[in-house]
C-alpha cells in the first residue's frame, strides 16, 4: 500500500470558506490524502483565501512567501511539497498570483474546487494549473450547486450551503465578482444533505449563504421556495435539533422568515443582520436598498414573532464622505437596537467595486477613532447581554469535550459557549443548564437536571 499523502489546508474569510475546506478534503481523501495540522510536513498546502478586505488578501501573500521557503526546504530533503491557492483571492486575482509569487503550483476558483484531483494531475504534468475560469451564466445555473462530493459529519454542528453567490452589488463589496451571480440549490439536494448529516449525529444545520435570506431554490414541485419553507421542511427531519441560517440581507427578510421564527421552535433566535451604517447618505452611497428606518422596523417585525430574538449584525466605518453626523448616526443605530454582538471594520477600498473610485476618503486616523467608539459601544452591549444570562436556566447543545477534563462545552440558543461538567454522553443533547458565573464569553454553569450517565474522565463522589 502506498502511504498516505499529507494535505495542509488553511482558510481564511467567511463561514463559506470554512464549509468549501470541509468539501476540499472531502474531494481528496478518496485521493489518498489524510489531513495533517502542520505546512511543515504536508505534500500538499492549501491556502483557500478571502478577498473582502485588503489586509485579508495581503496575509495570502506573506503567508506564501513562508510556504515557498518550506517547499525549497522539502525539495533539498527530496519531497516535492504542491501549494494551491484557492478561494476568492484566486478568482479575483487568477493567473497574478503565480507572478507574484512562484512557487504556487494551482491557482483554483471557488467554483471549480471539486476538480482539484484533476488539476493536481494537470501541475504535475505541465507544472501548473490555473482554473478560476466562471461558468457561463446559463452554465452556472445547470451546475451541480454546490459541487459534488457531500460533506461528511464533522461533530454535532454543521454548515450547509443553501445559496451561493450575490447580485446586490453594493459598492464597496468584491462578493458578487468573487461568488458570482445568485445561485440556490434545489430543496431536495439540502435536505437529503441534512438527513445523512443527522443519521451520523449531526444535531444543529446552519445554512449558509453569502445572501442566505434570499433563497429561492427548487421544491420538490417544481416552484421556488422560499427560506422560511425550507426551515420547515428541514424541522421536519428527525435528529434536527436546531436551525440557523447565516448571512441575511435587511432587504430580503419576508413575512415567511418571520413566521419561521414565530412558529419552528428549532429556529434559534439569533438572526444575523448586517446594517454596516446608521446613515441614510452612507447606505444609499453604499447601494444598501434601505433606509435605517426600513432596517428598525425589520427588526420590530422579528422582535413581535418572537420576544426573546437578539441580532447581531456587521459594520463599517469610514465609508468614502462619512462624516460625524454619518457616524453618529451609526452609533444612534446600535443604541437603538441592542446588539447581542457585532463585527466592524474600517472600509477598506477593493479594486474593481464602484466605491473604490470614490473621492472623499475618510482619514485612517479618523476610522480608527471611530472604529474604537464603535467597537466600545457594542463590547458594552455584548457584555450586557452575556451577564443577563447569569442567574437563569438555559438550553444548551453540547458539542464537545472541553480543554479541562471532565468539562463539557456546547452552545447556547444565542452561541454563547457554555461549559459544565459532566459525563461525555451528554454530547448531541440540548439539555437545561443552570449558568452560575461568567469567564470572559464563556458561561459557566451545572446541568439544571441531574443526568445519570457514565461518568468518564473524572471522579463521581461516591454516594453524590
Ligand atoms: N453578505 C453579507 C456580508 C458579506 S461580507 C451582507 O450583505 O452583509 C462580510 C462583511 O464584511 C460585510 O458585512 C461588511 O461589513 C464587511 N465588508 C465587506 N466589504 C468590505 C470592505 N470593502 N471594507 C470593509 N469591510 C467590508
Ligand atoms: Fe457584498 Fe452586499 Fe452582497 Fe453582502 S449583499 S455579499 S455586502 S454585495
Ligand atoms: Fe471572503 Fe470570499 Fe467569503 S471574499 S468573506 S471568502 S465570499
Amino acid at each position: 500500500m502506498t502511504e498516505p499523502r499529507k494535505l495542509h489546508i488553511k482558510s481564511y474569510g467567511c463561514q463559506m470558506n470554512v464549509y468549501d475546506a470541509q468539501r476540499m478534503v472531502d474531494t481528496l481523501t478518496p485521493e489518498g490524502f489524510v489531513e495533517t495540522s502542520s505546512a511543515e510536513d504536508a505534500d500538499l498546502v492549501i491556502l483557500n483565501t478571502c478577498h473582502i478586505r485588503e489586509k485579508a488578501s495581503e496575509k495570502v501573500y506573506s503567508e506564501l512567501g513562508r510556504l515557498r521557503e518550506t517547499k525549497e526546504d522539502a525539495a533539498r530533503n527530496g519531497r516535492e511539497m504542491s501549494i494551491v491557492v484557492a478561494g476568492c483571492v484566486a478568482q479575483a486575482e487568477g493567473g497574478e498570483i503565480v507572478k507574484r509569487e512562484r512557487a504556487v503550483d494551482i491557482v483554483v476558483g471557488p467554483q471549480s474546487y471539486h476538480h482539484l484531483p484533476q488539476l493536481l494531475k494537470r501541475a504535475k504534468a505541465e507544472g501548473r494549473a490555473i482554473e478560476t475560469e466562471f461558468p457561463a451564466e446559463d452554465k452556472f445555473a445547470s451546475l451541480p450547486q454546490p459541487k459534488p462530493a457531500a460533506i461528511r459529519a464533522r461533530g454535532v454542528s454543521s454548515f450547509v450551503t443553501a445559496q451561493e453567490g450575490c447580485d446586490k452589488f453594493c459598492t464597496f463589496c468584491v462578493v458578487p465578482y468573487t461568488r458570482g451571480m445568485e445561485v440556490s440549490r434545489p430543496v431536495a439536494r439540502i435536505v437529503d444533505d441534512v438527513m445523512r448529516l443527522a443519521d451520523n449525529g449531526v444535531r444543529e444545520i446552519t445554512l449558509i449563504g453569502q445572501n442566505v435570506n434570499a433563497f429561492h431554490g427548487d421544491d420538490e414541485n417544481g416552484k421556488p421556495s422560499s427560506l422560511g419553507a425550507l426551515l420547515h421542511r428541514l424541522a421536519e427531519i428527525p435528529g434536527i435539533l436546531r436551525l440557523r441560517y447565516s448571512t441575511s440581507h435587511p432587504r430580503d427578510v419576508d413575512d415567511a422568515l418571520i413566521d419561521a421564527h414565530r412558529d419552528i421552535p428549532a429556529v434559534m433566535p439569533l438572526v444575523h443582520l448586517p446594517v454596516q451604517s446608521g446613515s441614510d447618505r452612507i447606505l444609499e452611497a453604499m447601494n444598501r436598498k434601505h433606509t435605517s428606518a426600513d432596517y428598525r422596523q425589520t427588526i420590530d417585525r422579528f422582535r413581535k414573532a418572537r420576544e426573546d430574538i437578539a441580532f447581531s449584525s456587521d459594520f463599517i466605518v469610514g465609508f468614502p464622505s462619512e462624516t460625524e453626523d454619518d457616524f453618529s448616526a451609526t452609533l444612534a443605530l446600535v443604541e437603538q437596537i441592542g446588539y447581542a454582538g457585532a463585527y466592524s471594520f474600517k472600509y477598506s477600498p477593493r479594486p474593481g467595486t464602484p466605491a473604490a473610485d470614490m473621492q472623499e476618503t475618510v482619514t485612517t486616523r479618523v476610522m480608527d477613532k471611530r472604529l474604537a467608539r464603535l467597537q466600545d459601544l457594542i463590547d458594552s452591549q455584548q457584555a450586557a447581554f452575556n451577564a443577563a444570562a447569569v442567574g437563569k436556566i438555559v438550553d444548551v447543545l453540547f458539542e464537545r469535550n472541553a480543554r479541562n477534563p471532565g468539562q463539557i462545552v456546547g452552545r447556547t440558543a444565542y452561541l454563547q459557549p457554555a461549559h459544565v461538567i459532566a459525563p461525555a454522553d451528554i454530547i448531541g443533547s440540548v439539555l437545561p443548564v443552570s449558568v452560575e458565573s461568567l469567564d470572559r464569553y464563556s458561561l459557566i454553569g451545572t446541568l439544571a437536571i441531574p443526568h445519570a450517565g457514565t461518568p468518564h474522565s473524572f471522579a463521581m463522589t461516591p454516594g453524590a
